[in-house]
């Protein structure tokens, strides 16, 4: 099968388009034919890292560097190991491969049912594999960190970078639970990020964070500024939120989420959709960082 090989750690020159063996399903596990998958910030972060750090971080956490890229996938069940029988032949899935040697950016990945770090979940009618590819990442962790926050309704929330994967899934996640939502974003994004339901967008390039006015919540989701720089803008008692916490993957919320996604209250924000070979040239765009969206990988 056709593959996004990972030869060493690196820049986007260490990824390759290879001819791999297909995998098989072991105990427990799914083969699955990719239809679409993603190209995240997480990739090109496991791509580049030093295996001499990789290695025995991963030892500790349980996981291994890849060596096939790519997290995120939607597909179709090809074949189930020995003792799956909560999924059947040709179902229509999507997940992570978070924690696996071998990632999505594949025509097939192998994933266990039940996994320690990963996710799966049945992929709706209503949601298209690109779509599914697109949802998992982004939308568990603004989901995740703005639970933080507690109940939003009717709260002034600040997404602060929200035309990322996981700024654009926290506007509409705080829209959604009715919070009054601003959010900051480079000049060219704004007509996107009005798009996604905040009431007010600012361009971070010409426009102070004082000019966002007071918030009860404000949300790094891009790690950019300190906790500090927020301080004057935060109402007595306000949160504030950042993706450079720790979140962890959970199938439940997943759930959740797809289920929002299919009834149309989210919608992940796909900026580009590219091939398999394409791959190489989509880290160097994440690795920009003006990646906006998601770029989902199409495997037809
Ligand atoms: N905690 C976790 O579990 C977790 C999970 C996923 C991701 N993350 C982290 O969350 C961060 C965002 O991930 P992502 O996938 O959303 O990234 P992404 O999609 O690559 O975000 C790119 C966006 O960041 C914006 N940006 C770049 N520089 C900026 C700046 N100086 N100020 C404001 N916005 C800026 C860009 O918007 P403009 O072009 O409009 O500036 C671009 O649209 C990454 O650091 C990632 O590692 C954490």
């Amino acid at each position: 099968m056709k593959a996004i090989i990972v030869k060493k750690a690196g820049g986007p020159e260490v990824l390759a388009l290879a001819d791999v063996d297909k995998p098989k399903p072991g105990k427990g596990e799914l083969l699955i034919r990719v239809k679409a998958a993603t190209v995240t910030v997480g990739d090109a972060k496991l791509r580049s890292m030093s295996r001499a750090i990789l290695v025995p971080v991963g030892l500790i956490f349980g996981f291994k560097p890849m060596k096939i890229a790519g997290v995120e996938f939607a597909g179709i069940v090809e074949e189930l190991g020995e003792g799956v029988s909560n999924y059947a032949k040709g179902e229509r899935v999507l997940g992570t491969t978070t924690g696996l040697e071998r990632g999505a950016n594949a025509e097939f990945v192998v994933v266990p049912v039940q996994s320690r770090m990963g996710v799966l979940a049945k992929l709706p009618e209503g949601l298209s594999f690109e779509e599914g590819a697109a949802l998992p990442v982004g939308a568990m962790t603004a989901w995740q960190i703005l639970q933080k926050a507690g109940p939003l309704q009717g709260k002034r929330v600040l997404v602060y970078g929200a035309s990322g994967s996981v700024g654009s899934c926290a506007v509409q996640l705080a829209a959604l639970q009715g919070a009054s939502v601003s959010a900051f974003c480079s000049a060219a994004n704004v007509a996107m990020v009005r798009g996604l339901g905040a009431a007010a967008v600012l361009d971070y390039q010409s426009q102070a964070l004082a000019d966002a006015g007071e918030q009860d919540v404000v949300f790094d989701a891009v790690g950019k500024l300190s906790r500090s720089a927020y301080a004057p803008i935060l109402a007595k008692g306000g949160v504030y939120l950042s993706v450079r916490g720790p979140t962890s993957e959970r199938a439940d919320e997943l759930r959740y989420l797809v289920g929002l996604a299919a009834e149309g209250r989210i919608k992940p924000f796909i900026d580009r959709r590219i091939r398999l070979e394409d791959v190489p040239e989509a880290h160097r765009l994440v690795d920009s960082g003006r990646k906006r969206g998601n770029i989902v990988v199409l495997m037809d």
